[in-house]
């Protein structure tokens, strides 16, 4: 069990199921409809918290109605959220359509806060921390949390998910433990295979081990060891709900590696825990 720090945004998300994924100027009735917590981070810590780690979340956090929500939820969770910084402001919300047929996701996010800044994460103790898990966004501000625990915490072990490409988030690769990363950027850079992307990046990181979650095709990542492990995708009965695979898989992948399995086995329970997830609606009982 470690105690992990996540910094990120904690979103709304607004998630209607629907019977088929609508044409462009349909109308069209949703099943069902639910209001949870989101966000990329938030997803991951509300995994590994049921995988037995103590989890706190750092990010801001409206001064409305939803922000009050989303952290009563978090703390319903067991993830602190006592470091985040609330702002005047409305809540990041995702509208999320969810498709029956397919089980596929597709988001339209609203976001108009301010970051979670290096003046907010320098007042955070880290001492007490045993991983530190990054979204890959807020470049600058990032970066310097990272030189900050560099110097002031150089034995601190740290993960960066790098799911959007943004313009310098290459500045945030350097140091890092694991670099958990999407097939998006893997694409955007031009690769279409996850293979020869790790490889490429391989010599200037020989030190950091470098996943590649790979949707249907399951996940490859690269270590010190420099040879690649592949794991296949685990497929539940039926694809019920996409949503927050990747931070699922992404959970799953810093669970098995704090408790020290081999990178290869992480894979494998990285992909396990991420099919489970798509085969039921949400993240309750991944533990
Ligand atoms: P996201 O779109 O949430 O970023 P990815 O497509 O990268 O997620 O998938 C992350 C992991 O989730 C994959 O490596 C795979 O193990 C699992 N996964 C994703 N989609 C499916 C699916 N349809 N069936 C089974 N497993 C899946
Ligand atoms: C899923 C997710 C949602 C959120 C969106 C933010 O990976 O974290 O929960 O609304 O992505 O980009």
């Amino acid at each position: 069990m470690a105690k992990v720090l996540g910094i990120g945004t904690a979103t709304l998300d607004i998630i209607n199921t629907v019977e088929y994924y609508p044409t462009e100027d349909e109308e069209l009735r949703v099943l069902s409809q639910r209001r949870c917590v989101g966000g990329n981070c938030p997803n991951t810590l509300t995994v590994l918290q049921q995988l037995s780690h103590k989890c706190v979340f750092a990010g801001i956090m409206a001064d409305d109605p939803d922000g009050r929500f989303i952290a009563q939820q978090l703390k319903q969770t067991g993830v602190k959220v006592d470091d985040c910084r609330v702002v005047e402001g409305r809540t990041p919300t995702s509208y999320i359509t969810l498709s029956r047929a397919t089980g596929t996701r597709t988001i339209v996010h609203y976001r108009a806060l301010p970051e979670f800044s290096f003046a907010d994460f320098a007042k955070i103790d880290l001492s007490s921390f045993d991983w530190l898990h990054f979204e890959g966004r807020n470049i600058t501000e990032t970066l310097g949390m990272l030189t900050f625990v560099r110097k002031k915490f150089p034995y601190l072990p740290w993960s960066v998910e790098i799911e959007k490409p943004r313009a310098n988030i290459e500045n945030l690769f350097e140091g890092a433990t694991i670099l958990l990363f999407s097939r998006h950027y893997a694409a955007y850079h031009g690769y279409a295979k996850a293979q020869t992307f790790l490889q490429e990046l391989h010599s200037s990181l020989p030190h950091t081990e470098k996943v590649c979650a790979w949707g249907k095709e399951g996940a490859y990542a690269l270590g010190n060891g420099g040879e690649i492990k592949h794991a296949p995708a685990f497929f539940p009965p039926q694809v019920v709900d996409t949503l927050g695979a990747g931070d699922t898989f992404n959970a799953g992948f810093l669970n098995a590696r704090l408790r020290n399995h081999s990178l290869s086995e992480s894979l494998t329970l990285a992909c396990q825990l991420a099919g489970r997830k798509c085969g039921q609606q949400g993240f309750n009982g991944l533990g």
